[in-house]
């Protein structure tokens, strides 16, 4: 009997096919049970009839619990009102094995607390919802490389045990390297731009560290980033890459992952729109209009966002205190890309609250060649990016008020010394991503085994 999976039952209707999976939930009435097997690749209904199994059959799928793991053969029938995912084609069951029947699994139709789900994540990553993220989150690493891959990019793979900070110094996770220390990587970017003076385009894929102290939906301390480097490249030109990047990855989850979507209850429609070009703000106008955003609140005015819903998530118009210099915090994105129904740059922040590489506007050095790219309906910050100091002068300088230990970067500004040219490249976190086209509310369902303040284990 060949063995299928759930996904490709539609090519065997009329066959007799073997399943091999797990019990999701079972119901029975009479002589009729109904297994929603789940095998990793789907969900689908399989129906044991009295009349067509021998007793001890009948009694097995009777009794059989949720999680039990089975292999079942039956034939493929379609049936547009069969449940399932993707649904429409059931089983005809004429024999059940029972390979573990499971006692007592956790995790039940009914509501659970988030601990406890986080505390059981070994288990709750089988829950449909979760299976569904997760399987958007491989589409997603599979559209990076694959758009990256065919545009010339190649993949560099940098260090995570390194000796210096590059992305601010109070989130570092340090560890012992022999009579050193060393530090997680916070990011790859500093060798990607060594990478670039041999090979042009590169780009590193791969796990990234920062010690957030504080929990919030958007913060992991262990965290997914592909960051491209492109040589020759100035911030407009970037953004450009990022637009047509983004619009790859959304419509590779679109076309590969409607039943998944479904399962999340996603609105498509939204993310169909995501087609370059996408707006750019400076953040000198990014700050006018969340201060008219707040004014208009206090004033007791209703906001409409670009859903035509009145403004969500801003419980106090005074979480939108901003002047000009502050870093946006999550309010503020929230109440931004509302605005908005397709993700939004804002251009040129203040070079003070900015990392040490980013190139400064030579006419105006108090903002920076900076571009952080905001995903709508409220989810902010999915991208960070800029155009990188190409003058090892001005390197130098930036390194001293950044009070860094110049002689970890040494070989960073030797780069500068042997062909320079202005570069550019951008970092874009892969939970973040998964997180908003997947309507999720908490950025940790898009990590398997999601690392946060107070949480290692499972
Ligand atoms: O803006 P960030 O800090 O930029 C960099 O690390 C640059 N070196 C990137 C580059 O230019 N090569 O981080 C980039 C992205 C953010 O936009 C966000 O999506 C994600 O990484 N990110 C996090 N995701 C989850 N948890 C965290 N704690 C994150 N910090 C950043
Ligand atoms: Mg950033």
């Amino acid at each position: 009997m060949a063995i299928v999976s759930i996904n490709h039952l539609s090519e065997h209707i009329g066959q007799t096919v073997t399943l091999q999976g797990w019990v999701y939930h079972r119901t029975g009435k009479g002589k009729l049970n109904f297994i929603q097997l789940r095998d990793g690749s789907g969900i689908c209904q399989c129906v044991v009839f009295k009349g067509n199994v021998d007793e001890a059959t009948f009694d097995a799928a009777s009794k059989i619990t949720q999680e039990s793991s089975v292999i079942i053969t039956g034939t493929v029938k379609a049936d547009p009102r069969a449940p399932g995912v993707p649904g429409g084609y059931e089983i005809d069951t004429s024999s059940l094995q029972v390979i573990q029947r499971a006692a007592d699994y956790p995790i039940s139709p009914k509501e659970h607390g988030a601990e406890f789900l986080l505390d059981n994540r070994h288990l709750w990553i089988r829950s449909s919802k979760q299976w569904a993220m997760l399987r958007v989150r491989a589409t997603v690493m599979r559209a990076i490389r694959a758009w990256l891959d065919n545009a010339g990019f190649v993949e560099m793979s940098t260090p995570i045990l390194t000796p210096s900070a590059a992305e601010g110094t109070s989130n570092l996770f340090e560890v012992d390297y022999f009579d050193e220390k060393a530090y997680l990587a916070q990011t790859g970017q500093l060798y990607n731009e060594a990478n670039i003076f041999s090979f042009s385009k590169v780009y590193c894929f791969g796990p990234t560290f920062r010690a957030e102290k504080s929990k919030t939906r958007r913060h992991l301390t262990e965290f997914w980033m592909v960051e491209p480097e492109i040589a020759f490249c100035n911030l407009d030109q970037l953004l450009e890459i990022e637009e047509q990047f983004i619009a790859h990855i959304v419509k590779s989850v679109l076309t590969q992952n409607a039943n998944e979507l479904k399962v999340l209850g996603r609105d498509t429609a939204k993310l169909e729109k995501m087609i370059p070009p996408f707006p750019r703000i400076s953040y000198d106008d990014a700050v006018i209009k969340i201060k008219d955003i707040q004014a208009k609140l206090q004033a007791g005015e209703t906001i409409i966002n670009a859903d035509g819903q009145p403004l969500q998530g801003i419980d106090d118009p005074a979480l939108l205190d901003i002047t000009w210099g502050m870093d946006f915090g999550s309010p503020h994105e929230t109440a931004l890309t509302q605005m908005y129904d397709k993700p939004l740059f804002v251009k040129g922040f203040p070079t003070a609250i900015k990392a040490f590489y980013m190139e400064p506007y030579p006419e105006r050095p108090e903002v920076c060649m900076s571009a952080d790219l905001l995903a709508p309906e409220g989810y902010g910050e999915i991208i960070g990016g800029s155009q990188r100091i190409y003058d090892a002068d001005v390197l130098i300088k930036r390194i001293h008020e950044h009070q860094l230990p110049i002689e970890n970067y040494d070989w960073y500004i030797d780069i500068r010394k042997y062909g320079s040219v202005p570069h550019s490249g951008f970092g874009l976190g892969v939970e973040r991503t998964v997180a908003w086209i997947c309507g999720s509310e908490h950025i940790r369902e898009a990590a398997p085994f999601p690392r946060m303040l107070n949480r290692m284990k499972p």
